[in-house]
C-alpha cells in the first residue's frame, strides 16, 4: 500500500518569516523543509554568474537545463555543487529574483523539481504559489503576511547577524518592489489560496506563529504535536 505522506503549504510576501517558521515546524513535525524561493535564488546566481541579461526572458529560460539545485538537509545550497547558501541572500539577487521567477518556462522547471520532492516525504514547502499552483492538494495551507515595515525590520536584523551589509531603507524599498512583481505576474502569482488559513505575524514572535501554525494544522489534519 502506498504511503501517505503529509504536505503543508506556507505562501507569503517576502520577508513575512516564512522560511524561519516552515523550518521550525518542519523540524517538530519530523517533516522536510522545502525553500522554494532558494530555487529561483540560486536560478538567479546562475544567471548572474553567466552574465545574462535578468531582463531577457528568452535567454535566461535557455539556461534552464545547465542549473542543477540541492538543498541539503543541513540548509546548505548547492548550485551545481557549489555553495551559494550565503550568495543567493545578498542584494543582487534581490534586485533581480522576481524577474527570473516572473518566467513561466522557468517556474515550470522549477516546480517540477518542487512536486517531485514532495512525492515521496511529508514536506513543510514555503514559497508564493504553493497553496495555489504547486501543490494544490496540501493537507494544509497557510498563508503568512506580516506588514512591510515590520518585515523590513525583521530582513535587515536578519541581515546583520549574519554578518551581510545593510539598510534598512533600501530593504523596505526592495520588499514593495518584489512583492508588487510577485503578486502582478501573469503566471502562478502570490496569492492567498481559498482553503488557505490567514495568518498575520506583524505583532507575534517566532514562537507564537509555530504555536499558530501547529493549531492550524491540528485543527485540519489532528496531528497533535
Ligand atoms: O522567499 P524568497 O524571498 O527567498 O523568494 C525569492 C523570490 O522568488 C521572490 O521574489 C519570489 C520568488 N518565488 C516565487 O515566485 N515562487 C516561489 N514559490 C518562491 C519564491
Amino acid at each position: 500500500m502506498k504511503e501517505k505522506y503529509i504536505s503543508i503549504a506556507i505562501d507569503g510576501p517576502a520577508a513575512a518569516g516564512k522560511s524561519t517558521i516552515a523550518k521550525g515546524v518542519a523540524d517538530i513535525l519530523g517533516f522536510t523543509y522545502v525553500d522554494t524561493g532558494a530555487m529561483y535564488r540560486a536560478y538567479t546566481y546562475y544567471v548572474l554568474q553567466r552574465q545574462v541579461n535578468p531582463q531577457d526572458e528568452v535567454a535566461v529560460s535557455r539556461l534552464k537545463d545547465e542549473v542543477n539545485i540541492d538543498l541539503n538537509a543541513d540548509g546548505t545550497i548547492l548550485l551545481n555543487g557549489e555553495d551559494v547558501t550565503k550568495a543567493i541572500r545578498l542584494s543582487d539577487i534581490n534586485q533581480n529574483v522576481s524577474y527570473i521567477a516572473s518566467y513561466k518556462e522557468v517556474r515550470l522547471h522549477l516546480v517540477a523539481e518542487q512536486q517531485k520532492l514532495a512525492e515521496n516525504k511529508s514536506v513543510v514547502m514555503d514559497g508564493r504559489d504553493i497553496g495555489t499552483y504547486v501543490l494544490p492538494n496540501a493537507d494544509v495551507k497557510i498563508f503568512l503576511v506580516a506588514d512591510v515595515k515590520t518585515r523590513a525590520i525583521r530582513r535587515h536584523e536578519e541581515n546583520l547577524q549574519k554578518g551581510i551589509t545593510s539598510k534598512l531603507e533600501q530593504i523596505e524599498k526592495e520588499l514593495k518592489r518584489r512583492d508588487e512583481i510577485d503578486s502582478g505576474r501573469a503566471f502562478a502569482p502570490l496569492k492567498k489560496a481559498d482553503d488557505a488559513v490567514y495568518l498575520d505575524s506583524s505583532s507575534l514572535n517566532i514562537e507564537q506563529v509555530i504555536a499558530g501554525v501547529l493549531e492550524i494544522i491540528n485543527e485540519k489534519i489532528g496531528l497533535e504535536v
